[in-house]
């Protein structure tokens, strides 16, 4: 898939998912996309851990706590850990912001679907999903992405016009 179609095509999943296992190649593929994403002062805080053993995949979804994703046959998990690069700031959010898109768009790229969860499980579920894969108490998982090929339609959300919020040579001048 062309970089531009998996940009314009690609929409959050939340709804039941086939139960095809998603093999280590494509897992690694995907992270890969992840590793490659840029970084504050190439500091590369963004880890990423794969998972598609099926008990693991369905504790990290129990956890989560939502029905459609314990039909996931893999999940992604994104941590990070917050580190001083460039004058006192620390740059690890926007690290793995653009990690968690890069990553996107390979699973999407790659005929799955899947949800950037970061909100529902901030503080305790993460801590949780943490202990399930031994993550050591200097990282946190920051986001949780439950996978898999789509089992259902997907009619994605309703964007605000291009023109409410892009312009060309100057605030609010159209294309
Ligand atoms: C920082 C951030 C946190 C998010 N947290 C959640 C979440 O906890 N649960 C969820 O279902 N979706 C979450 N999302 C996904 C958004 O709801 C989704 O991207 C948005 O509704 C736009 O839909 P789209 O991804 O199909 O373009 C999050 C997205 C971002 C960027």
């Amino acid at each position: 898939m062309d970089v531009m179609d998996a940009i314009y095509t690609r929409k959050s999943y939340r709804n039941t998912f086939k139960p095809d296992h998603i093999p280590d190649a494509d897992l690694k593929e995907i992270l890969k996309a992840g590793v490659a994403a840029p970084s504050g002062c190439n500091q590369q805080t963004t880890c990423f851990i794969a998972v598609n053993d099926q008990k693991m995949v369905y504790n990290l979804a129990a956890i989560y706590g939502a029905s459609w994703a314990l039909t996931a046959p893999a999940a992604i998990l994104l941590l990070t850990k917050e580190t001083i690069s460039y004058k006192g700031n620390s740059y690890h959010i926007h690290d793995y912001s653009a990690a968690a898109e890069n990553v996107l768009l390979a699973i999407h790229a790659k005929g799955y679907s899947t949800t950037w969860i970061e909100g529902q499980i901030e503080g305790e579920k993460a801590k949780k999903m943490g202990d399930v894969l031994g993550v050591p108490e200097d990282l946190t998982v920051v986001i949780y992405m439950p996978l898999g090929i789509p089992d259902k339609e997907n009619p994605g959300v309703t964007k605000k016009p291009f023109e409410d919020r892009a312009w060309l040579n100057g605030y609010r001048k159209e294309f």
